[in-house]
This record gives C-alpha cells, sequence and structure tokens, in this order.
C-alpha cells in the first residue's frame, strides 16, 4: 500500500520514515518547499547516522531513503490506500486539506489525522465520506516513540479503524484505543505530573530540585517534572495544558498555572532556550534537592493520588479500557507502573481518603474524587481483579 503524508515538519517526516521503514512507497508534501528540503536532508542525516551507528546496513538505508517521494503538490496522493496528515495544528486548515484530498483519493482511501488536541470528530464532519477518517496519534520522535493512540471519530467506520490499526501495529507500533476527548488518553491523565508539581511548588513545600528527586529516586520515573517540562519546552507543554482545560469547559481539574505561564513569556523555554526551571548552558549545575525522605513520600503520593484519580476517571468515563489505560503510560511514556495497578497496589481505599483529605483542605474541584474510586472503594473492589471493572 502507497501512504501519503501531508506536511514534513517534525511529526510528517517521522511518520514518512516509519512508513517506508515497515517498507511502504510513502509520499510526502508540505505547502512549504523549504520543509520539504529540510525533511530530506534530516531524514538522510538520521539513516546515515543509522548506519554509522552500525544499526543498519547502507542497503537498507537507501532502500529507506528510495522509498519516500518528496512532492510538490498534493496531486501525487491518488493512489494511496492511508492519507496521514500532520499539517499545522489549526482546524480551518486542516479541514480544506481533507476537503482538497478527498477529491484526488479513491473511495477506498482511509483518511487520517495526527492532531494532538482538536477533535477528530470536528475534522471528519465537513468531509463527504467521514466515515474513512480515523485519528492516529503518534508521539515525537515518532520512529523511537512505540505508542500510537488511534482515536475513531463518532462518524468513522468501525471496519476502517480496525483496518487503520492492524496497519500500524504491523509497522511495530503499539496501538491503544482512546475515544475522541481532550488530550485522548496520555495527554488528559498526564496532566497531574507537571500541574500538582507546579502546585506542590507554587505552595513552598519544595523546589524543583526536590520535587524531580522525589519522583525519579523515590517514585522510579525516568524524568522528574520539572526536568521533563524543560525537555519538552514550557512553551508546548503549557499550551498543551491550556488547550485541555478550555477543551474542558475550563474544568479547574486541568487549570494550568501562572508558574509555567510566567515562565513562557520570558522565554524560559528550558533545554531549547539554555534556562527553564533549571539552567542549561555550558558549565550549569543543577541545585541539590533536600533528600528528606518523608517529604519525598509525600510529594510522590500526592502527585501519583491525583494520576490514578485521572486515570481512574477515564474509566469510568469510558475513555479507554483499563489495559489501555495501562499501556498507553507505560510503553507510550515509559511511567514505571500503569497508574489502575499503582491504585491497587496502594489500596483504593487509601486513595479516597487521600483525595478527600486534600479536598477537605483545600476545597477546590481540582481535587474531587473520581466515583469509579469511591465505588470500587465502598464495594471492596480492586482494578486487577479477574474481570475488569469497567
Ligand atoms: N510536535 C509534537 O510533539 C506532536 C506530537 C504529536 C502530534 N503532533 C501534531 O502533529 C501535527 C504536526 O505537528 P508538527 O510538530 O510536525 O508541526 P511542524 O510545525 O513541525 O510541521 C507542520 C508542517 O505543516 C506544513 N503545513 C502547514 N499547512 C500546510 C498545508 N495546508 N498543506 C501542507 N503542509 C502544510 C508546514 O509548512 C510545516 O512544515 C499537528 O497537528 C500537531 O498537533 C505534534
Amino acid at each position: 500500500m502507497q501512504i501519503g503524508v501531508i506536511g514534513s515538519g517534525a511529526m510528517g517526516s517521522g511518520i514518512a520514515q516509519v512508513a517506508a521503514t515497515a517498507g511502504h512507497d510513502v509520499i510526502i508534501f508540505d505547502k512549504n518547499p523549504d520543509a520539504i528540503t529540510r525533511s530530506r536532508d534530516k531524514l538522510q542525516k538520521i539513516l546515515n547516522r543509522q548506519v554509522e551507528k552500525g544499526r543498519m546496513d547502507d542497503a537498507t538505508a537507501k532502500a529507506i531513503f528510495g522509498r519516500i517521494f518528496f512532492v510538490d503538490n498534493i496531486y501525487s496522493y491518488k493512489d494511496c490506500g492511508l492519507v496521514i496528515e500532520a499539517i499545522i495544528e489549526n482546524l480551518d486548515i486542516k479541514k480544506s486539506v481533507f476537503d482538497t484530498i478527498e477529491d484526488i483519493v479513491s473511495k477506498d482511501c482511509i483518511l487520517a489525522t495526527n492532531t494532538s488536541s482538536l477533535s477528530v470528530t470536528s475534522i471528519a464532519g465537513s468531509m463527504q465520506h467521514p466515515e474513512r477518517m480515523v485519528g492516529i496519534h503518534f508521539f515525537n520522535p515518532a520512529p523511537l516513540m512505540k505508542l500510537v493512540e488511534i482515536v475513531p471519530a463518532f462518524q468513522s467506520d468501525p471496519k476502517v479503524v480496525q483496518q487503520a490499526r492492524d496497519l500500524i501495529d504491523s509497522w511495530g507500533k503499539l496501538t491503544v484505543m482512546t475515544k475522541d476527548t481532550p488530550g485522548f488518553i496520555v495527554n488528559r491523565l498526564a496532566r497531574p505530573f507537571y500541574g500538582e508539581a507546579i502546585r506542590i511548588y507554587e505552595e513552598g513545600f519544595a523546589d524543583f530540585a526536590t520535587i524531580d528527586w522525589a519522583m525519579t529516586e523515590l517514585g522510579g520515573f525516568r524524568m522528574g517534572p520539572f526536568t521533563l517540562m524543560d525537555f519538552i519546552g514550557n512553551d508546548v507543554n503549557y499550551a498543551v495544558t491550556e488547550s485541555v482545560w478550555t477543551s474542558f469547559y475550563y474544568d479547574p481539574r486541568y487549570k494550568p498555572s501562572f508558574t509555567q505561564k510566567r515562565l513562557s513569556e520570558a522565554g524560559w523555554h528550558g533545554r531549547k532556550t539554555g534556562k527553564g526551571y533549571f539552567e542549561y548552558h555550558e558549565g550549569a549545575t543543577k541545585p541539590e534537592p533536600n533528600k528528606d525522605k518523608a517529604l519525598g513520600e509525600n510529594i510522590l503520593w500526592r502527585i501519583i493520588v491525583m494520576l490514578i484519580n485521572e486515570a481512574a476517571d477515564a474509566l469510568y468515563l469510558n475513555i479507554a479500557t483499563r489495559d489501555d489505560l495501562d499501556l498507553a503510560m507505560t510503553k507510550g511514556v515509559n511511567y514505571p507502573k500503569g497508574l489502575l495497578q499503582w491504585a491497587d497496589e496502594k489500596g483504593i481505599i487509601h486513595c479516597v481518603e487521600t483525595l478527600d483529605q486534600l479536598f477537605a483542605e483545600y476545597h477546590e474541584e481540582r481535587y474531587r474524587c473520581s466515583p469509579l474510586l469511591r465505588k470500587m472503594a465502598r464495594e471492596g473492589k480492586k482494578f486487577y481483579e479477574k474481570e475488569a471493572v469497567v
């Protein structure tokens, strides 16, 4: 099957590489000719490096590169079986691109969007054949990140969704199925990892280094929240938080922080600007954390219980299955444990009690306990009993 990719930025280039590595001929177009040149150069460099490091032989690298056709018009897509759009995150522009592409491809061609924050249903809304639309959400960098979220639109034909999922699975990716709701799985469940960490800092309980230490050393996360936000970029991370918050009709649970907003406004985006929560210029050192175990355990549990609450609520609202929720966070973004598994280990009653204590202390909606956790505590249930709870 020939695969089309629209947009040759960070995501489009990565997706094209993945599809070509899986053996497909790939056609990639960008409205900006410079972006096409950059994408071609970057891909060549990436493949050369793989050969230098002995991870790939020269013939394989050449074959992958030879399967990617960088084109200067969208009409070359007519024989594609799947077209994945990875252009700018703007609803009207995405809609107009799908409008054009529908007139070019055959009626059996699956159309997909890689949007992170827009509604797939809304993009499909103006299509002539919305039943062939599906969200295929890769993570950055697409060749390295194993997880892909499959997001059916309300209008999607389940057969099309299954075909798309099978195809992406055959590319060696790990797919999870999620409802078309803001943030899908990962960008929704992960919000408290950043938000609660910043809140703990704002209240003066601990500094950035101490919170990061608690999450990595005591919690087993690969990166602490502040190091990770600096890595992602505070501008990008803030924008995702704000988008999830507004898309959830301003649910206070997702409310962004002034701390991150100011960092972003100051241009302290993190690694890419040399300064964020930490400094990254040459010779910069990280401040020493306060390694008080009791303080660290408190920080860790407060963030974890908020993450668990988010996962439980997503299960309660049927956003995804128990297994997909846990898989998305462990295999997709390297959490040390699935959040629902973590809830079982800590005890559902303990989770509910902690959330209720936080709510009693602050009287803020962000600490409201998921009805599912409360019901399970009442009934003495666990997520991983013989049968799934939902
Ligand atoms: N960057 C990430 O971490 C990430 C992760 C997952 C999903 N996404 C999503 O993937 C999409 C692309 O993101 P990105 O980071 O690759 O952006 P990017 O800015 O790196 O690339 C977007 C490309 O689209 C091109 N483009 C814009 N309008 C176009 C049009 N009408 N026709 C053809 N090309 C057009 C631009 O010239 C640009 O090269 C967005 O929807 C984004 O939300 C991004």
